[in-house]
This record gives structure tokens, sequence and C-alpha cells, in this order.
């Protein structure tokens, strides 16, 4: 039973959640999990302006996914920061380059999850995820969540993401706050849920 975990991340954030799914989706007996980055689309100069090849640097020996690898997995959790509330451009031109896939229904049937991560506490990581779901459902995935047996969702004693919808992080207007460890929790969880799933499915 395989689970790619297929992310963009701009500023290391996100990564840091991938990798927090990855823990928790290798807990699943049988799961082979792996993570893989989709395509950078902004030029170098670009990229050098943002501030963002220092932490490019971290993860460039993460494989770049192609389209092709999508119906070899069983799962697919896709991870995204926000961008005016969506997805992040690059994973929405990884993801229009799947119209083969959909056209063939190579991915129907299989378990789709989202997870995300915004500067502010309410700047769309919702919204991100629930948007970033209808093209799930239109590739026809069984589209899985954070259930509230994740109980630190509930928690209100410190600012937290996590929804859901999926798990998700705050990187603060700065981009200084790394995941916290409830956000982390959160996001193991939503990894080994997923890989469960996936292995019920399978079985
Ligand atoms: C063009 C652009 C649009 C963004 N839009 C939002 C937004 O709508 N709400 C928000 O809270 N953060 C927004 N951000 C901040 C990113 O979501 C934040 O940098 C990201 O979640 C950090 O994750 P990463 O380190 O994995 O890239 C935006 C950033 C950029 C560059």
């Amino acid at each position: 039973m395989k689970v790619l975990i297929v992310f963009y991340s701009m500023y290391g954030h996100i990564y840091r959640m991938a990798e927090a799914v990855a823990e928790g989706a290798r807990q699943v007996k049988g799961a082979e999990v792996e993570l893989r980055r989709v395509p950078e689309t902004l030029p170098e100069n670009v990229l050098a302006k943002m501030g963002a090849l220092e932490p490019q640097n971290t993860m460039a020996h993460i494989p770049v996914c192609t389209v092709d690898e999508l119906p070899s997995a069983d799962a697919v959790i896709f991870g995204t920061p926000t961008r005016f509330g969506n997805m992040c451009g690059q994973m929405r031109q990884f993801l229009d380059a799947t119209g083969q896939l959909w056209a063939k229904g190579k991915l129907v049937g299989k378990v789709g999850s989202v997870f995300a991560s915004s500067a502010t506490q309410h700047g769309g990581q919702e919204s991100t995820i629930l948007s970033f779901h209808i093209t799930l459902l239109h590739q026809g995935m069984v589209v899985v969540g954070l259930p509230y047996s994740f109980q630190g969702q509930m928690r209100i004693d410190e600012i937290t993401g996590g929804s859901p919808y999926g798990a998700s992080t705050i990187a603060g207007g700065d981009g200084k706050r790394m995941p916290s460890e409830n956000e982390l929790e959160a996001a193991r969880y939503q990894g080994k849920h997923v890989a469960a799933i996936a292995a019920k499915l399978a079985g």
C-alpha cells in the first residue's frame, strides 16, 4: 500500500508538516510512504527576491513529482501554502497537468487528503483545503480530512491550526513561526488516518 505526499513549500512550513504527515502514515503496517515536491514555476531571480532560495535548498533532496507517479499510489496527501485563500500556483499547475489521468479515470477510488499553511490565523487555511477538495472530487478520489477524534483541534489555550478539513499551520506575518507540536501532531494524525483508510480500501 503506497502513500504519496505531494507538496509545495516556499519557506519550509509545509515541508515540516509533510515530514510529520509521513511519520504518521509510516505507523500503519505495510505502508510505503514517499515524499515528492511539485515542480517550481518561478524563476530563480524571483525566488531570490522572495527570500526563498535558502529554504528551497533544504528540500532539494526531495524528488520532484511527475503526474505519471500518481496512479501507483493508493493515497495521495497534498500539502500547499495558501495564496490568497487558495492553493499555490505551483500546485495548481501540477494538478492541471493531470487531465490525461482524469480522462482515463486513473485516480478514481484513491484516497485524497490536503493539509495547508497560511501566514495569518484566519488567512484562508480552510478555504484552501476545501477548494482543493473540488479537484480531488473531480478526479473521483475519496476525500479524507482530520476527524475530531484528533482532539488537538479543540484546544483554545494556544493559537493553533487544524480543522476537520485537514491539518494546517500558521507561519506568521514574517514567516518565523514554525509548526507547533499540536499542529505537527495533527499532521501525524492525518497521515496515519489516511494510510489506515487506504489500507482498508486496498485490502
Ligand atoms: C502571493 C502570496 C499570497 C499569499 N496569500 C496569503 C493569504 O491569502 N493568507 C495568508 O494567511 N497567507 C498568505 N500568504 C503567506 C503564505 O501562505 C505563507 O508564506 C506560507 O503558508 C508559508 O508556507 P511555506 O513555508 O511552506 O511556503 C501568501 C504568500 C504569497 C507569496
